[in-house]
């Protein structure tokens, strides 16, 4: 139950150092369950969502040794297809485990996944998706069972592109026979990433990145050495974090290109952005200007997960601005709470409207999640006065050591465990 207290107004002025992308972690975390070689990943958030990951490859019987930021992974002796249900309903992405799991022991059992509450999240996708590869699926009392002979490759056609189906039914398709076609595939970096991976230990994988995923089946896996690209919402948090306080801030391993569609935003702001190799700095010298709308979309249109940090942003910005939320239907919950801090916004249904103000305040405030607790933190560190931000166990999902990345840029904010 730790909050942070945060005391805001100070601008932000350093460099801050950017993880390993938490949604690239924890698909290729399940991708070690396809081989018996050893894996090492390089650069890991030290977070709860990729620690639970972790949990359940030891519940699996796979060995893990976490070595500073490096991790290694040694699934040779796993025996379990059963994903342990208190885990399951901490991590929405223990779901990635049932095509890997699946494909090793031709059976899985997992219950239903859990992760942040932020609107229905279906996995009807991820199950169709599974059932083309051959795979028979039983739903019963909170619990999923599926069971195969050998997994066949197919053509599959996605209703939309969802994240988790289309790396869930490529890790299924690895070392499946034959060939499997996603069409409609969701195209965001992270998807690449794990095309990438599987490729370097021996996966036969190309279109990553595009509409259509082509992954011919090979026989084994091997193993090695691989570091995840930069975590792009890590990033674009701490972007936004200077934008809102002023100052100058430098990201250090970071990569433009895959935030170009919030850099657009952030020009349109009035920040000033340089970008040189994979360092990002921004310079942002006076109350920022308002856009006038940020409509979340799958990549490469406006993350969601930049969403809620965006809105506080926008909170604070000269003009107004109307925010639409198109995937996920209860990402507005960290609206009341901003509200309690002097914001202006009203929320009536996918949007948000926003009159910016010229200052917040300081306030208690609580995260309800991963993304909306980050935007508060922001809010509080541009706003006059003391905030307290209570349950901030959702953020430490998704971002390591926040608090000391943002001293380190001058930023008042300590850890209080309760
Ligand atoms: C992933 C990311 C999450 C991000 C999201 C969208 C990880 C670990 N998480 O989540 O941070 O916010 O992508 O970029 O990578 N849908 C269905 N049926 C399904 C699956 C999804 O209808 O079977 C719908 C969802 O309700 C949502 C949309 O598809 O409206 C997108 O969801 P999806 O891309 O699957 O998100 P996640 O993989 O859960």
């Amino acid at each position: 139950m730790d909050k942070y207290i945060i005391n805001g107004g100070n601008r932000l002025y350093g460099e801050i150092d950017i993880q390993s992308a938490k949604n690239s972690v924890l698909p290729i975390l399940a991708a070690t369950v396809l081989t018996d070689e050893r894996v090492t990943l390089e650069n890991v958030p030290q977070i709860t969502d990729v620690r639970n990951m972790l949990r359940i490859l030891e519940c699996l019987g796979c060995k893990t040794v976490l070595s500073g930021n490096d991790v290694q992974i040694d699934s040779s002796c796993a025996v379990s297809y059963e994903i342990p249900s208190t885990l399951a309903h901490e991590l929405r992405s223990s779901v990635f485990l049932l095509g890997s799991v699946i494909s090793r022991f031709h059976r899985a059992k997992i219950a239903y996944p859990g992760g942040c509450d932020i609107g229905l999240r279906p996995i009807d996708l991820h199950l169709k998706g599974l059932k083309r590869l051959g795979v028979r699926i039983d739903e019963h009392n909170g619990y999923i069972t599926c069971e195969c002979q050998r997994l066949k490759g197919n053509e599959i056609m996605l209703d939309c592109p969802s994240v988790g189906a289309t790396e869930n039914i490529m890790l299924a398709a690895v070392l499946a026979e034959g060939r499997t076609v996603i069409k409609n595939a969701a195209r965001e970096p992270e998807i690449e990433d794990l095309q990438n991976f599987l490729n370097s230990v021996g996966a036969n994988i190309s279109g990553a990145g595009s509409g259509t995923i082509v992954i011919d089946g090979v026989s084994a896996l091997g193993g090695g050495s691989y570091r995840p690209i930069p975590d792009r919402i890590e990033a674009g948090t701490y972007l936004i974090a200077a934008a809102m306080c002023g100052g100058r801030v430098t990201l250090n391993g970071a990569n433009g290109e895959m935030l170009s569609s919030l850099l657009h935003k952030l020009y349109e702001n009035g920040c000033k952005i340089a970008q040189k190799d994979d360092k990002i700095t921004i310079q942002a010298d006076s109350r920022p200007r308002s856009v006038k709308s940020v409509e979340t979309q799958p990549y490469p249109g406006f993350p969601t997960d930049l969403q809620a940090q965006m809105t506080a942003l926008c909170a604070l910005s000269a003009g107004s601005s109307v925010i639409t939320e198109n995937l996920f239907e209860t990402r507005f919950k960290f609206v009341p709470e901003l509200r309690k801090m002097g914001a202006d916004i009203t929320v009536a249904d996918r949007n948000a409207f926003v009159s910016g103000v010229p200052a917040l305040r300081g306030a208690t405030v609580v995260a309800q999640d991963l993304r909306g607790g980050a935007a508060l933190v922001l809010a509080a560190l541009a706003a006059d006065g003391r905030s307290e931000i209570l349950n901030i166990s959702h953020i430490d999902r998704g971002y390591s050591a926040m608090e000391y990345k943002l001293r380190a840029v001058s930023a008042d904010i300590v850890r209080v465990t309760v």
